[in-house]
């Protein structure tokens, strides 16, 4: 038997499988589609401090190798989060871990506390890295001191483990991740999506109300590979990897470029089914690898020789 659990950040997930925040809503609309029991964890959708109707429609559209959204953190807000949703969820059988976002560290800091201080939050998801809110300075997400404010007011509202979501589209996402752990965070989750667009050539228009979106799917996977693996170099605290996970193989790269988990988010749309197909795909290889317990996937790309280095000694 493969002991699937892993932990991260603190939590012991049943396993390193955890469903990206926003692409399960929060959590019951999937009861009877996804065997929660196989869930490492779920993130909840985004919750700010009001509610948000989110931006204009169309808010979806397909692309070649994954989708743009343009939701713009639709989403009921923290009061009703705390009296409707957060327990609705807690009742599933996996952990949840709460994704919050704020306008400034105060906001963050009371969205942290108020959630925290509740029975069914394991965890918390800093979403530092949304692309589809448009703020008037430099993005937070660009921003190593903005975040270390951000993970700095967070960690003195609550105990619970920190997990700082950042987002592919900075310049220099290594000072984030460093600023962040500084800061206090117990994980990063690497990465959110990258922005793009799309245009309908009949009418001329963007496919998007919005015009821009974020684009998840698999064309974004080898962008947050890389940078899990450069990540990993750099700072000392575990990495959560998202972005285009659709099969088990996806899932392991993530691993062997360092990451001690993973979550998966637009290959749901296709089929909640994925989840089984990746979970029962993590058992076989385990035992075909000889490896008892997951966390002997972490890193291991960094282990072996590259070809280049194999041809060289021949
Ligand atoms: C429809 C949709 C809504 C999303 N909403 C959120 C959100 O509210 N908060 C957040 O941190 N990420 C959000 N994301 C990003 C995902 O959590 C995930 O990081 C990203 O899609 C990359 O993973 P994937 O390629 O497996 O989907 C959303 C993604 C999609 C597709």
């Amino acid at each position: 038997m493969v002991d699937l659990s892993i932990t991260v950040a603190g939590l012991k997930l049943a396993t390193p499988l955890m469903l990206a925040s926003g692409t399960v809503g929060y959590g019951p609309e999937y009861d009877g589609l996804i065997d929660f029991t196989r869930v490492g964890a779920i993130v909840t959708k985004t919750v700010t401090p009001r509610p948000r109707a989110g931006n204009t429609p169309p808010r979806l559209a397909e692309t070649r190798g994954g989708m743009l959204n343009s939701i713009g953190l639709e989403n009921v807000g923290l009061d009703g989060f705390l009296s409707e949703k957060l327990a609705e969820a807690g009742r599933l059988p996996t952990l949840v871990i709460a994704s919050v976002a704020g306008e400034t560290p105060d906001e963050f800091a009371s969205l942290c506390e108020a959630v925290g201080e509740r029975g069914e939050t394991a965890g918390l998801e800093l979403n530092v890295s949304c692309p589809n809110v448009k703020r008037a300075r430099r993005p937070l997400w660009a921003d190593p001191d903005g975040v270390a404010a951000v993970v700095t007011a967070a960690r003195r509202a609550t105990d619970k483990p920190l997990f700082l979501k950042l987002s592919p589209n900075a310049a220099d996402v290594r000072s984030v991740a460093e600023a962040g752990e500084a800061a206090g965070a117990d994980a990063l989750v690497v990465a959110n999506t990258l922005p793009g667009m799309r245009i309908d050539v009949t009418t001329r228009a963007p496919m998007l109300g919005n015009r821009f979106g974020g684009l998840s799917g698999p064309a974004l996977l080898p962008v947050n590979l890389a940078l899990v693996w450069k990540l990993s170099d750099s700072v000392g605290i575990p990495i959560v990897g998202s972005g285009g996970i659709e099969r088990t193989e996806d899932a392991l790269e993530y691993m062997m470029a360092g990451a001690s988990a993973f979550q998966v988010g637009t290959a749901l749309f296709r089929s909640p089914s994925v989840v089984d197909q990746i979970v029962d795909g993590l058992a076989k290889h385990a035992v075909t690898d000889g490896i008892n317990c997951l966390s002997g996937y972490t890193g291991a790309a960094k282990e072996v020789e590259t070809p280049c280095q194999r041809t060289r000694a021949d």
